[in-house]
């Protein structure tokens, strides 16, 4: 037997030291590091001195074996992955606890037992009883799906390697999971690592899709498993706020698929619902003419979505003011503000200022700064900005509005959805062509939007010079 020397983990990032201390060096986390026992390793024994084998290497060129996929059947999930699971894939799922994982889950499984493939749900977490109930809430119990309750990582091996392989397996979650060949408790990094390797080696050997299922730390890391992102194939984070009905299923990460696509989700009294178009929700219950509103015609992955934008300016009471934003970047809130005053004269150093992306929807498209700039000046003035107007384009640091990309399917939406007017660089116009289905207004410069949006608000008597 091998000597064992103890290791002291980092519970948070995985990084590894000879000796405890109280603070993370590398992730600056506190108390989160323990003692371990230091052979994640594979064991080596028995392929000591085996001379290495020879493989024949390829040209770039090549017959092109298109990977072949599993999709689903629910489109929602087929396009974050990419059209479906890839034989032999490794997806991690991480999210929230009470996110509805497992209900999206249990979801797919069933999905794809139904279509005749053999589907495995484990979970280490639940009981089968529990798992059921589940099921049949979901209206899901006669779907053929293989079922367990279980978290040694070598008796699942050892049970799915019998017959036929299945096509889908999920692991409900990894962190409950622990492996004979490592030490540590359940839970730590070691185990989480080394059950993670036992597990996708049997997927890429089996030609088995595997889902691993994460909990996310409270930084919003899928971390514990932070290990694990580097070794599966895509990453798929589950988000959604507590006090929304609806879930965003996003890929962080994607070897056989985008990585800009979202997938869009209802959580219902009987499990997650698909939401075809998630612009209808995100502009549900819409406050309509009250100042501080733009909605934002903005794209996620190939797929246009409006939300609304808020924002607050209020005058301080603090030496350093307020600027908090949910949503969006903190840094481009903070460019859009420098623009503002360094270009338009907007004075805001007096000011808090609150941006909120509606919804909960998390939003990293620079073309929103003028959607939220359009916001932010018409709270500054108490100025509704157009109930019937969308707005969309990137300010540069100079005050300019420059064009973005798919400015035509932006508009289309917009349309679609009744707005009358879009904002937006004049390239949008000629980009979108007579069939638009809607006016846009070029804006040059942010200067020009300030301009006219000042125009319409307190105090009053400038109100009669633009009108409606
Ligand atoms: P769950 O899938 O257990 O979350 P996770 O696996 O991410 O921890 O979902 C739990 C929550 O979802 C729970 O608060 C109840 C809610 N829920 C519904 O609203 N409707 C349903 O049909 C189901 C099954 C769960
Ligand atoms: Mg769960």
């Amino acid at each position: 037997m091998a000597r064992k020397t103890p290791s002291f983990v980092c519970q948070n990032c995985g990084t590894v030291y000879g000796r405890w201390q109280g603070k993370c060096d590398a992730c600056g986390e506190w108390s989160t590091i323990i003692e371990e026992t230091a052979d994640a390793q594979v064991p080596v024994s028995g392929r000591g001195g085996r001379k290495g084998r020879r493989f024949v290497l390829e040209p770039l060129a090549g017959e092109n074996q298109d990977a072949p996929r599993l999709p689903a059947g629910i489109p929602e999930f087929d396009r974050v992955t990419g059209g479906g699971f890839v034989r032999g894939s490794v997806l991690l799922v991480g999210g929230d606890p009470g996110i509805g994982k497992s209900t999206l889950l249990i979801q797919v499984t069933a999905a794809i037992a139904r279509a005749g493939h053999r589907a495995v749900y484990i979970s280490g977490e639940e009981a089968v009883a529990q798992v059921r109930l589940r099921a049949e809430r979901l209206g899901l119990a006669s779907a053929p799906v293989e079922l367990a309750s279980e978290t040694s990582v070598e008796d699942i091996v050892a049970t799915l390697s019998e017959g036929k392989p299945p096509q889908l397996v999920i692991i409900d979650s990894i962190q409950t999971m622990w492996t004979d060949t490592v030490e540590s408790a359940p839970g730590t990094v070691t185990q989480v690592r080394g059950s993670a390797q036992a597990l996708i080696r049997f997927a890429k050997k089996s030609g088995t899709a595997l889902i691993l299922v994460g909990h996310v730390t409270k930084d919003g890391q899928i971390a514990g498993p932070r290990v694990v992102e580097h070794m599966v194939d895509a990453v798929m984070s589950f988000e959604g706020e507590g006090s929304h009905q609806f879930r965003i299923l996003r890929a962080l990460k994607n070897r056989f698929g985008p990585t800009d696509e979202i997938g869009v989700f209802e959580m219902t009294g009987s499990g997650l619902s698909e939401i075809a178009n998630p612009s209808e929700l995100f502009l549900s219950g819409r406050e309509l003419g009250s100042p501080g509103t733009a909605v934002f015609a903005g794209i996620e992955g190939t797929r246009p979505l409006l939300v609304e934008i808020q924002a607050l300016v209020a005058p301080t009471s603090l030496g350093t003011p307020r600027r908090a934003v949910v949503g969006w970047d903190q840094s481009r809130l903070a460019m859009v503000l420098a623009v503002l005053e360094a270009h338009c004269g907007v004075k805001l150093s007096g000011h808090d200022v609150y941006l909120n992306v509606a919804g909960g929807l998390r939003i990293q498209e620079p073309a929103a700064d003028l959607a939220a700039a359009a916001a932010l000046v018409s709270s500054l003035t108490n100025a509704p900005l157009p109930t019937d107007g969308v707005y969309f384009g990137e300010v540069s640091l100079s005050g300019n509005v420059r064009p973005v990309a798919q400015a035509a399917s932006r508009l289309k939406e917009a349309a679609k959805l009744g707005f009358a007017r879009a904002f937006a660089a004049e390239a949008a116009r000629s980009e979108a062509g007579n069939d638009a289905g809607l006016a846009v207004t070029p804006v040059e410069s942010l200067a020009n939007l300030v301009a006219d949006i000042a125009a319409k608000g307190v105090p009053p008597r400038r109100r009669s010079a633009q009108g409606g």
